[in-house]
């Protein structure tokens, strides 16, 4: 695998999704550098060229020229798309390789519970069974004339039909007989009804929820008819390849004439092999998904459908469209009943998205006479609090640093990435995910490690290390770095520290966070005091320590019983939405609510954050 070489000019490769780094010279493959730092990419063959298990895809920088062995195992076709086999190519320059699902040997821990939540059943979409007389030499109204007709018996009217079903109307008639189960939305007597699906009669009715997040997406499918989710799913966000964040993939889209197709079609992509693994969890078909909610921060949410995002990124930074939007499945490839509808409910400003309105919603917050904050955080972190009757919003630029990026070691929540870190009288305890050896840490980790470092005198107030420890030594550039693990103890036989400038990256994440908090309390004129409950949603909040969050001073000094994680709550809140009418208007209802602060015009920023570095 490691060819000898003169050369000793290092290459970096960047490993997507896992979110992985490492520098190799142009002697070592992909496969050697993934197994440097601990990422299992499958290699059945050893490394030998035969099995064609290591498929990674170029997603920009150059590589050897394909050998023999990856023109037997690849087509042409696989090739201009930028597939090698890792343990046959080497670096020739910087590269960033994609690595897919099915050439990973370990999956990413991908986030997609929530707290159950109940809502009465009255979803846009019901069934509606119906029966035609055929059409004879005596009656020659047309198929959907004959439908029209035996609808307006039964009180729906007016009755649109999209395209797509008009398509198979007749076919479908025949094929069932007469006898149809319609989906049929619920609407108002000005807007009328829609077909969304003909199904043969009795059919189930399946919704399906999905939560696009920047890093992590997820969904749910739920039958329509007794609101249960038969089935659920998670995977990352294709387009990480393209940008860690919001802003960069924003770029990519400016620097790549059909960039913004490409990031809608990766996305779709996935998310139709979601589907895919939904139905065959649950044992159906596709088309007999009539309905989807799809929520997303607002850049996802336009990414997914189609529009513009360069403005998104330029002050003052207003989204494309913020009104609740209907479109249909087929409008944009995903692959549903023909005719089925796409619920994107309201975006509330350019980074504060219908994710949070969900998130909003499934909190209940919306209603609450307590005193209540929710923090989804992520990337961005948005923050809603619930004071007086009034609901105050803003959004923080926390980076992906929660994400295990611009960490030196720092990986994505996947088996061997320390996740809690202690340091009790010296001695420092490390635990992983899926308990394997330790190879790299993920957010929850990188931050208990600063709290407990803190906490034990290694860091000072202003983050800057101590040589209080035997694990304190010098790092890059005589810096100082802590040895969290060593060589001798991890999966991939390197030290695991926490460096200088990984303390510092989470003091400006969580003085981001802290800055977004205070002043929205500010705005509210409410007292740290006053706050009854501090909800915290998402994935990464799922897993935090709440108490070293509090250490740090990301979150307030309050009682922890006043804490509550609650997992994917913009999941949750999609789900509401599918099995409930009333749900979608609240939806609406509360990001008209919504005051908006927008924190890059707040004076008061700066001093909040400065003020919120200190650990
Ligand atoms: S490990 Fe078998 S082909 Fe690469």
């Amino acid at each position: 695998m490691t060819k000898p070489s003169s050369d000793p000019k290092l290459f970096r490769v960047d490993m997507e999704p896992v979110g992985r780094r490492v520098e190799i010279g142009a002697e070592t493959t992909l496969l050697g550098a993934a197994q440097m730092v601990g990422v299992g990419v499958v290699s059945l063959c050893g490394g030998e060229g035969w099995c064609e298990s290591c498929r990674v895809q170029l997603v920009s920088g150059e590589l050897s020229p394909p050998t023999p062995d990856e023109d037997n195992a690849l087509t042409s076709n696989d090739i201009a798309a930028g597939y090698r086999l890792a343990c046959q190519s080497f670096p020739r320059s910087h590269v960033k390789i994609n690595i897919p699902p099915e050439s990973l040997t370990a999956p990413q821990r991908l986030q997609v519970e929530g707290h159950a939540v109940s809502v009465e059943l009255a979803p846009l979409i019901t069934p509606v069974d119906i029966t035609l007389p055929p059409p004879t030499l005596r009656d020659l109204r047309s198929d959907m004339t004959r439908l029209k007709d035996a609808l307006i018996e039964e009180n729906y009217e007016p009755v649109t039909c999209a395209m797509p079903v008009l398509e198979h109307l007749s076919d479908r008639l025949r094929a069932y007989d007469w006898t149809v189960r319609l989906a049929l939305t619920q609407e108002t007597q000005q807007a009328g009804h829609h077909i969304a699906a003909m199904l043969p009669a009795a059919s189930s009715l399946f919704g399906l929820a999905v939560d696009i997040g920047t890093t992590k997406l997820a969904a749910y499918l739920l039958d329509l008819v007794t609101g249960e989710t038969v089935a659920q799913t998670g995977a990352m966000n294709p387009q990480i390849m393209h940008g860690e964040d919001v802003i960069s993939r924003i770029a990519y889209t400016d620097h790549h004439a059909d960039g913004r197709h490409t990031l809608q079609r990766k996305l779709v992509e996935t998310l139709n092999g979601m589907i895919r693994t939904l139905c065959e969890q649950a044992s159906t078909l596709s088309e007999y998904i009539v309905m989807a909610v799809v929520v997303g921060n607002t850049a996802m949410h336009h990414l997914f459908t189609g529009l513009p995002v360069r403005q998104l990124a330029q002050a003052p930074y207003v989204p494309a469209v913020s009104q609740a939007l209907r479109i249909r499945a087929d409008e944009i490839g995903l692959q549903l009943a023909p005719g089925a509808v796409i619920c994107l409910p309201p975006n509330i400003a350019g980074y504060v998205g219908a994710d949070h309105v969900s998130m909003i919603l499934a909190t209940d917050i919306w209603q609450t006479d307590r005193t209540a904050v929710a923090v989804d955080i992520g990337t961005n972190t948005e923050i809603t609090l619930a004071s007086g009757g009034r609901l105050l919003s803003c959004s923080c630029a926390s980076g992906p640093v929660f994400e295990g990026a611009h960490i030196r070691d720092g990986m994505r929540a996947a088996p061997g990435a320390v996740e809690r870190v202690r340091i009790m009288e010296g001695k420092i305890l490390t635990y992983t995910i899926a308990n394997s050896p330790p190879v790299g840490i993920c957010g929850s980790g990188i931050l208990d490690a600063v709290a407990e470092m803190r906490a034990a005198g290694i860091v000072n107030t202003k983050g800057a290390i101590q040589r209080t420890h035997a694990h304190v030594r010098a790092g890059d550039n005589e810096h100082l770095e802590f040895l969290l693990v060593p060589a001798a103890e991890t999966g991939h036989g390197r030290d695991v520290v926490v460096t200088h400038r990984d303390v510092n990256e989470i003091q400006l994440a969580k003085a981001a966070i802290r800055a977004g908090f205070d002043i929205v309390l500010d705005k509210a004129g409410t007292d740290i005091d006053d706050i009854d409950d501090f909800i915290i949603a998402g994935a990464f909040g799922t897993y935090i320590d709440i108490p070293n969050a509090i250490r740090v001073g990301m979150f307030p000094p309050l009682p922890l019983a006043k804490f509550r994680q609650i997992g994917n709550a913009a999941g949750m809140g999609a789900k509401r939405m599918l099995l409930s009418v009333d749900q979608l208007n609240t939806a609406n209802a509360i990001a008209r609510r919504v005051d908006y602060i927008e924190l890059t015009t707040c004076p008061a920023f700066q001093t909040h954050f400065l003020n919120a570095m200190f650990l």
